[in-house]
């Protein structure tokens, strides 16, 4: 039997969890993951005014909750009763919009492993109490999960490089810029996460040489990556793991 060439298990990683079955950043769309068979998960974090660090991809909760308004206006105790789940389906009403807390200790009992992905926010006035918090909430995580930090903010990376050096580090872009491998000699990362429209077999070539390595965001279509495996593309980024998964 003819295989299409494909990612290895642990290169698949459920974009907001396993976000086109679940509802996204919630522990539904983590356990719909970890159902499917995925190692790894991707998820967001922000800030709410008071310091809480919540998963949450947008700057309010208005798409993804049953409530409105911006992550700077919230404290803690606005989370209780908001519902994550209904505005995907009726199924998940009263899905939690969780802290990462509250993820950090569920990727423990499903087996995950996570990209944290660290947002950059108009209201995130402190970078260092960003990273703080985040360094906070993975301490607690269980011996046997892996975290790994991705962001679009070089100096978020930068920041919480300081503070976890040993941590694997993802640099977000769109399309990696021309200088991409001069800015990246200043970013403490040797991994690139980059849209998947904008791969290139020479940039693989160009990336494996130097030993950096690359995954794609947000693909959801295997057939769309299949002549990048063996160019040395290191792991998908995908809204539903099942697919990429043997
Ligand atoms: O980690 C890749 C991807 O999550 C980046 O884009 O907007 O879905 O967070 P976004
Ligand atoms: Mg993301």
């Amino acid at each position: 039997v003819e295989t299409m060439p494909g990612p290895r298990p642990d290169a698949v990683q459920a974009h907001r969890g396993a976000s086109a079955l679940a509802p996204e950043n919630t522990i539904a769309a983590f356990r719909k993951a970890a159902e499917q068979g995925a190692r790894w998960v991707e998820l967001d974090v922000a800030l709410l005014g008071d310091g809480t660090l919540v998963v949450i991809h947008d700057v309010t909760i208005d798409r993804t909750t049953s409530g409105s308004g911006s992550l700077s206006d919230m404290r803690r105790s606005d989370l209780d009763g908001l519902d994550a789940g209904s505005w995907f389906d009726g199924r998940f009403a009263g899905e939690p919009l969780p802290t990462l807390d509250a993820v950090i200790a569920e990727l423990g009992a499903l087996g995950l492993n996570a990209n944290v992905e660290i947002k950059q926010h108009a209201h995130h006035r402190s970078l260092d109490q960003l990273v703080q918090t985040v360094q906070t909430a993975i301490a607690q995580r269980a011996p046997q999960t892996e975290i790994m930090i991705s962001s679009f903010d070089p100096e978020a990376l930068r920041a919480m490089h300081t503070l976890e050096p040993e941590l694997e580090m993802a640099m977000l872009w769109g399309r990696p810029p021309e200088d991409w491998e001069a800015q990246l000699a200043t970013i403490p990362a040797r991994t690139i996460h980059m849209h998947f429209k904008a791969l290139s077999i020479g940039l693989l070539e160009e990336t494996s040489k130097r030993g950096i390595q690359v995954r794609a965001w947000t693909c959801n279509n295997p057939v769309q990556l299949v002549s990048f495996w063996d160019a040395g593309l290191a792991g998908v980024i995908t809204d539903d793991p099942s697919l990429f998964l043997p």
